[in-house]
């Protein structure tokens, strides 16, 4: 029996539950860094938990990644993890994408590291065992793991893509992700690593951004791939450290220059307004000079296509309407964090009362009068005009809607808010959803007969079914709005 410390008796003295003091420390590391390194990082349902669980990466670390790939979530492009093993990290990028239409492409041998070539010194024996050789094989993990964890986390299978082998053999033209945003890249040795790079580079979105994990860490060939990478393409990154008590990675930020075959594709960094992102998107609405005081974001889920607005419209106010409760700590934490947000958790409708609602995936809702034949929850209603009354918002509005085929029945519901809108913004789609939604035409027809025309469009999607057109935001101004009136293009 240990003896107690303060004096010479043999009492047990009592020590803090290291097991149970870990989830509140994850929580707090998670809240410090956000609060000093990350201020712009929404907060995620679910994230606490999965840094919690993550096995060789340090929360550190794995909130620099969390925080790199929200950079990247409004620009168009997949998000891909080079070297899974068990999917602890997956899991938690899974869960950052899941209100986005983002693919995710999981790449591992899942037979453990390969053979290491001379370019793999052993800088750091991680294992203890002596020599590099015999990592070969070490880190083996099964496939099924990962679609474990994210089963677990009720990621759609239909979301993600587990490309089992050597990566030269499964990361190929054509077969791999056309555009990707975000990747985390943890192969640990030479020559997987350059393979990866190369490809990311000819696939990169503008301002794509890729992990690299074990930069000058373990074996030298991570430092060798990377360093390599960018001496041949030098200045199209930006290389970023984090610092020392975050971990042994780096980030390599993509800067759009151009190569002359690029230009009849993508826009040069100087004319980021001409991109078909949100981002482009809400630095044309700087210059359309059409003024809105509020702006009401209905299908907000947990506030992250609000977050991005307001970080280049500071000034307006902003009102968030969803329906799922599940969402609601999130959304009280942005308005408490800023005066200018205010919520409601409810459906909008076209009356007030109860809607049914698909429940099926968190981010991606659907109300309706008639009950779905599969998860099928009742959710309080209200319509647009009673909550801008209610809680007197301020026009002009511009109005969101991510509502998923009830469009018709929300804005039915909002007579009068519609007419004090300047801008309507409305997430349209190019199929037959199966619950009535408009085509994006046909709601072109449906705004015009409402006295708007459309203005911009940005974050096309398509679908992986057969690569055909999905869904595109559609931006409408009022029909009198001073640039419909002039002819021609510059
Ligand atoms: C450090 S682990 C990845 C850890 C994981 N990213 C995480 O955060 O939990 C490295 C993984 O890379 C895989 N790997 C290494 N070289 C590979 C290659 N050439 N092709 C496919 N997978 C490879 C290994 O099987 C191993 O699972």
């Amino acid at each position: 029996m240990p003896e107690c410390l303060s004096c010479a008796c043999l009492m047990t003295p009592l020590e803090p539950n290291t097991v149970l003091k870990y989830p509140p420390l994850v929580r707090e590391l998670h809240d410090v860094l956000r609060a000093r390194q990350f201020p712009a990082l929404p907060e995620q349902p679910g994230r606490i938990e999965l840094l919690a669980r993550l096995l060789d990466t340090s929360i550190s670390e794995a909130m620099y990644v969390v925080a790199e790939l929200h950079a990247t979530l409004s620009d168009p492009g997949d998000i891909c993890e080079f070297g899974v093993a068990q999917g602890a990290t997956s899991a938690l990028l899974a869960n950052e994408i899941r209100a986005t239409n983002k693919q995710l492409w999981l790449y591992d041998s899942f037979a453990g590291l390969p053979k290491p070539s001379p370019q793999d010194q052993l800088k750091d024996d991680i294992f203890g065992l002596g020599s590099m050789d015999r990592y070969e094989g070490q880190m083996r993990c099964d496939a099924a793991e990962v679609e474990t964890r994210l089963a677990q986390i009720g990621f759609p299978a239909a979301r993600y893509h587990v490309r089992a082998g050597l990566v030269d053999q499964t990361l190929r033209e054509g077969e791999g992700p056309a555009t990707v945003c975000f990747a985390d890249v943890d192969f640990d040795f030479y020559a997987p690593i350059a393979h990866t790079l190369a490809y990311l580079d000819r696939h990169l979105s503008p301002n794509g951004r890729i992990v690299v994990d074990d930069y000058d860490f373990f074996s030298t060939g991570a430092k060798t791939a990377v360093d390599e990478f960018l001496q041949q393409h030098g200045g199209r990154y930006e290389f970023v450290r984090p610092p020392a008590f975050a971990g042994k990675f780096c980030v390599l930020r993509r800067i759009f220059a151009p190569e002359k075959s690029d230009l009849n594709v993508r826009a040069p960094a100087e004319n980021h307004w001409q991109q078909p992102t949100l981002t482009g998107f809400l630095e044309r609405l700087g210059r359309y000079r059409i003024g809105f005081a509020t702006v009401i974001d209905v299908g907000a889920s947990n506030g992250m296509w609000t977050r991005e607005v307001i970080q280049r419209f500071p000034e307006k106010h902003y009102f968030l309407v969803e329906a799922r409760r599940e969402h609601e700590p999130a959304l009280a934490a942005f308005a408490a964090e800023n005066p200018r947000v205010r919520y409601a958790i409810c459906a909008a409708a076209d009356r007030p009362g109860e809607v049914h609602f698909h429940a099926g995936d968190l981010f991606g809702g659907l109300a309706a009068h008639a009950p779905f034949s599969e998860h099928d929850i009742v959710v309080p209603a209200r319509t647009l005009d009673e909550l801008a009354a209610t809680h007197q918002l301020k026009p002009p509005f511009l109005l969101k809607l991510d509502t998923h085929g009830f469009e018709e029945q929300i804005l039915a519901g909002a007579p009068t808010l519609l007419a004090q809108a300047s801008l309507v913004v409305i997430e349209a789609y190019n199929h037959r959803m199966g619950f009535g939604n408009l085509l994006f035409n046909e709601l072109c027809t449906f705004m015009a007969q409402r006295g708007f025309r459309s203005l911009d469009l940005f974050d096309p999607l398509y679908r992986p079914h057969d690569a055909s057109f999905w869904q595109v935001d559609f931006a409408f101004a009022r029909s009198d709005w001073h640039g419909f009136s002039h002819p021609s293009y510059l």
